[in-house]
Order: C-alpha cells, then sequence, then structure tokens
C-alpha cells in the first residue's frame, strides 16, 4: 500500500512557531526523507469558513500568508502538492454522503468541536457547517487515501471520527477507503507550545504569538517580554521550570550545538534547568540564549519567505497547479465511493439492461 500524507491548516492567519514545532518541521523531514510517496497539503478555506463566514474577506486574504509561510518552512511544490480545499468540489459531494454515517450526538460528543463550541458561543445555536466539519474533515483525509496525518493532539478527535466513518463505509457499501493514523510530535513542549505570554496556547486574539514571518527585532522583543517565572525575582532566587514558557520553548528548539555556540559553560538543557531551580541564573541570561536559538532557526525561513514574496503571482500559480493536481485524486476517489453506493447509474450497463428486462417481461 502506498504511504501517502495529508494534512492542512485552517488560513485564518499568519502561521506561528506553535504551527512550526506542532507540524511543519516534521511535514518538511518527512518530505525530505522521501519515505513517502504522496504528500498533500490543504489550505482549509471551506472549514475556516465554518466558524468565519461573515468574514470570508478574512480568509481569502490569509490564503496567501499561509501559502508563503509553507513555501518559506521548506514545503516544496515539486514533492508537496499545495492546494485550496474549497476548489476541490469532490471533498463537498464526499461530506454530503459520510453525513449519512454519523449522528448528531456523535459530532456533539467530538471533543475538539464541543470546546470549540464553548470558545465560540455556538451553544445556544450551533451552525450545522460548524457541528459538521470534522465530517468534511474525514472528506479531506479519505479523497486522498491518506494513510498519515500530521497534526497536533488537538486533531485526535477529527483522526478518530474519520477511521469510524472509513470502517463504516466499508462495512455498509464496500472496501474502498483507508483508515488514516495520525502522526503526533514527537515531545510535549512540542505539542502544546503555549503563548509568550504563558496561557496555554498561542493565539492571534491574545496577541502572544511569534510569527515564522517576524523581524529579527520584533523576535527579539517578544522574547525579552516573555512570561517567567513570577516568583523568581532576584537573581538568586530558586526558579522554577513547570509552567515557565521560556523552557518550554527551549525543549521544543534547543539542541546540543546551540550550547556549543550560544552557552558553552553548560553542557545542556537538564543542567540549565538545574542552576534555574538552584537560583543564581537570571531570566535575561536564558532569554537571550533563547533569541539566539530562535533567530538562527527563523532567519532562512523569513528569507525564503522574502524571495517567494517578490512574485506573488507564481505563488498563485503554485497554488493553481497544486488544486488541479489534487482535485484529479479526490475525483477518482469520488468516482469508487460512488461506485460502492451503487449511484454511478450512467456508468452501469447492468443496471439498464435489468431494468429493460424488468419491464419488458410486464
Ligand atoms: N482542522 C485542522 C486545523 O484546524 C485543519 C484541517 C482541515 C486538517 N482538514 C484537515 C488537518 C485534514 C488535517 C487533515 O488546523
Amino acid at each position: 500500500m502506498q504511504k501517502i500524507i495529508l494534512t492542512g491548516d485552517r488560513p485564518t492567519g499568519r502561521l506561528h512557531v506553535g504551527h512550526y514545532v506542532g507540524s511543519l518541521r516534521r511535514r518538511v523531514e518527512l518530505q525530505n526523507h522521501g519515505d513517502y510517496d504522496k504528500i498533500f497539503i490543504m489550505i482549509a478555506d471551506a472549514q475556516a469558513l465554518t466558524d468565519n463566514f461573515d468574514n470570508p474577506e478574512k480568509v481569502r486574504q490569509n490564503i496567501l500568508e499561509v501559502a508563503l509561510d509553507y513555501l518559506a518552512v521548506g514545503l516544496n511544490p515539486d514533492i508537496s502538492t499545495i492546494f485550496i480545499q474549497s476548489q476541490i468540489p469532490e471533498l463537498t459531494e464526499l461530506t454530503f454522503y459520510y453525513m449519512n454515517l454519523v449522528t448528531v450526538a456523535r459530532l456533539q460528543r467530538n471533543p475538539t468541536v464541543k470546546s470549540e463550541i464553548q470558545l465560540r458561543n455556538f451553544e445556544a445555536s450551533i451552525p450545522v457547517g460548524f457541528l459538521c466539519y470534522p465530517i468534511s474533515q474525514a472528506a479531506d483525509i479519505t479523497a486522498f487515501k491518506a494513510t498519515t496525518v500530521p497534526v497536533g493532539d488537538d486533531q485526535l478527535p477529527m483522526i478518530e471520527q474519520t477511521r469510524e466513518i472509513v470502517r463504516k463505509f466499508n462495512a455498509i457499501y464496500k472496501e474502498t477507503l483507508v483508515e488514516p493514523e495520525a502522526l503526533l510530535p514527537d515531545n510535549e513542549a512540542c505539542m502544546r507550545l503555549p503563548g509568550t505570554d504563558g496561557m496555554a496556547k498561542m493565539s492571534k486574539s491574545l496577541d502572544n504569538c511569534i510569527y515564522l514571518a517576524d523581524d529579527p527585532k520584533v523576535i527579539n522583543q517578544k522574547i525579552l517580554s516573555m512570561y517567567t517565572d513570577p516568583l523568581h525575582i532576584r537573581v538568586e532566587d530558586p526558579g522554577h521550570i513547570d509552567g515557565n514558557p521560556v523552557f518550554t520553548y527551549l525543549e521544543a528548539f534547543c539542541k546540543a550545538e546551540h550550547f556549543e555556540r550560544y552557552l558553552p559553560e553548560y553542557m545542556n538543557l537538564d543542567e540549565l534547568k538545574a542552576h534555574y531551580q538552584r537560583g543564581g541564573l537570571g531570566d535575561v541570561k536564558i532569554k537571550k540564549f533563547l533569541n539566539n536559538i530562535l533567530q538562527e532557526e527563523l532567519e532562512p525561513i523569513r528569507l525564503r519567505r522574502k524571495e517567494y514574496e517578490k512574485d506573488i503571482s507564481a505563488v498563485y500559480d503554485i497554488l493553481k497547479a497544486g488544486s488541479e493536481r489534487a482535485r484529479e485524486i479526490a475525483a477518482q476517489t469520488l468516482s469508487e465511493v460512488k461506485n460502492a453506493m451503487r449511484i454511478n447509474y450512467f456508468d452501469d450497463k447492468e443496471l439498464l439492461y435489468n431494468q429493460i428486462s424488468n419491464y419488458s417481461i410486464k
């Protein structure tokens, strides 16, 4: 069986370092290792509209931002097919047929949907489109027969729901769809990178993100003003690691070579942590270390983005070509799905002959 990746992001803003360690960095590694037969990266505009239907302009503008961020981190459109969800009408058609296989109660139990409903104050009246987005996500994944979906752990309920739909479809109709597996980041810090203010998640509305496209000065400012340990007032005071986002970022980003380069008096992160906990290590020193690391990691991304920004129409060409390629694959799967469901009336000679003979007997 082919090894196929599909994953994507909602275009509601520029991508930040949380997206980077949570999924983007992994995608590029997988792409460059060459273990996968096909890679599809989707800009999920239709899904973004399920909770931004009153602001399509926001979604429209951010498609380019996300595409630039993808190219900037090193997704290579010659290897990975980058496409726009709404341009593949087959996905909507698949969604409609999968809707029969899912109950409203099951959707309402989906933990991600549940927390998003609360977050958006949808409790009183949930838009149907929003409630159904896990079904549409199952269509995204199955249309490409994806075996592997690299995502953060907030997306696990979506993959589980997709697997249920696949099993149900294959059992009721005919073995057609492929059950995907989630691929999670390998460390806890990458799974849920907190905001610079120490809040659980980076979010644009909280203004606590470091964006991939931020200027070096902005990155430096954001790091120097990061929340740390409020009990660590004087340098000599013992500091706390838990809930201290500077250390979480270090866990997500730093490698042994960074110590050699920027902080040779320590061997590794454990030593740095131990010193902080003992007392005698100031916040500014660890923030400067983090800044050096992030500047090093983000510089090539920012420079690559600048190159692509010089030719925006080429970026749209990449998206258009990718969407055309993706559409062919999705159309093939849709045709298999319709065959399995026996709603292929005009391609089915047997149906016609049978109906003719039914009528000729009378
Ligand atoms: N739900 C994902 C997010 O919020 C975006 C997405 C849509 C997705 N369809 C997908 C991710 C299919 C993986 C696979 O970021």
